[in-house]
């Protein structure tokens, strides 16, 4: 008997070793511990055993059992530990691989350049107005004191998008300049208090329209920058030192500016404002044309008509205006030589920035 249970043990765990799956491992459970397996049976026939040797012969039977239960239990977790090593084997990752780079979005230049603009004007006390794109030709050009055949409208050659006949010939055309943002702003301001208009400080940021021959300095769709001052005592002292320090923060503290007369209709005097240049602090080189200077903007006293048709008194208060672009900026800053690229997205360009 003894000797039996000792080759079921012996069988047992070496049958075991074949063992090298979760159903092999079941089949030999079956075959070795199963209730038919040959100690199953040692243990069915115990009562057939003498009484003298059935201690002896149980207790070998229990020990063979818990032996190969454990063994059981032992090769099982084994196998699992070994398929787990496989598994992490097989999906190995190379941390020391370089990942692939997340392409991500960035600012326009002319984006970045016009918030820069805002931020210095926010710094001295300018609030940003925002105006249409679409205009009649009474904002664009009537309120803004150009006559019906003034010359400076062939300058400006417009997209129309009607003719406005049915309206008192009032066209309705895409701006061709930010100035028309003026008479909706103090238009705006005015209502608020029609006996006492408050006083103004913006600026007016947005897209202007041309029809004009495309080409490397001229393009039919480009941003441009208002500003309007208009107060009780405001001056041409006060236009001079706005944009002084306007050149100062934006381009730094020793830029120096120059205002020569000029002619806008909306504008009594006017000015041409030049920087000097700020990529060779005036010694001359190939972005100023060795002149020294930039031409930056235009900019004058806030003419009597405007005023008026604002719905400020010219008699009580004056204004100054000034307009510049900021790609023209983003160029002269960037070495850009063309500023068709500002708007054609070509990624090649816009991922420089
Ligand atoms: N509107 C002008 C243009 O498009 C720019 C300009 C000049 C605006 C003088 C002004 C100004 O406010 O005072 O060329």
């Amino acid at each position: 008997m003894i000797e039996q249970l000792d080759r079921i043990e012996q069988d047992g765990l070496a049958a075991l070793q074949n063992a090298s799956d979760e159903a092999s491992l079941e089949q030999w459970r079956v075959a070795h511990l199963g209730r038919s397996s040959p100690l199953m049976m040692v243990f069915a026939g115990l009562s057939k055993v003498s009484k003298e040797e059935r201690p002896v012969v149980g207790k070998r039977a229990n020990e063979v059992k818990q032996a190969l239960e454990a063994a059981l239990a032992e090769r099982s977790a084994a196998l699992r530990e070994a398929a787990l090593a496989r598994a992490l084997q097989a999906e190995r990752l190379d941390v020391g691989l370089p990942g692939r780079p997340l392409a991500h979005g960035r600012l326009h230049p002319a984006t970045q350049t016009l918030r820069r603009i805002y931020q210095v004007f926010a710094e001295m006390g300018f609030q940003v107005f925002r105006s249409r794109e679409v205009e009649t030709d009474e904002y664009n050009f009537q309120l803004l004191n150009f006559p019906p055949n003034h010359p400076a409208r062939d300058m400006q050659d417009s997209y129309y998008i009607d003719t406005g006949k049915e309206r008192g010939d009032n066209p309705v055309l895409l701006r061709t300049h930010t100035s028309p943002g003026q008479i909706h702003a103090m238009r705006h301001f005015a209502a608020l208090d029609p006996a006492n208009p408050p006083p103004i400080r913006i600026i007016l940021p947005g897209m202007c329209f041309r029809y004009e021959q495309v080409s490397a300095r001229s393009e039919i769709q480009f941003t441009q920058v208002e500003g309007l001052a208009v107060g009780a005592r405001v001056t041409f002292g006060d236009l001079k030192g706005t944009i002084s320090d306007f050149a100062r923060r934006m381009f730094g503290q020793n830029v120096r500016t120059r205002f020569r007369a000029s002619h806008f209709p909306f504008t009594e005097p006017s000015a041409e404002v030049d920087f000097e240049c700020f990529v060779c602090g005036g010694e001359g080189c190939p972005v100023c044309k060795y002149s020294g200077w930039l031409e930056i903007m235009g900019s004058g006293m806030v003419h009597p008509n405007v005023l008026r048709n604002g719905g400020y008194d010219p008699e009580r208060y004056s204004g100054f205006a000034f307009g510049m672009g900021p790609e023209r900026l983003a160029m002269l800053l960037h070495r850009i030589e063309d500023i068709r690229y500002f708007w054609s997205n070509d990624m090649r360009f816009l991922e420089q920035f």
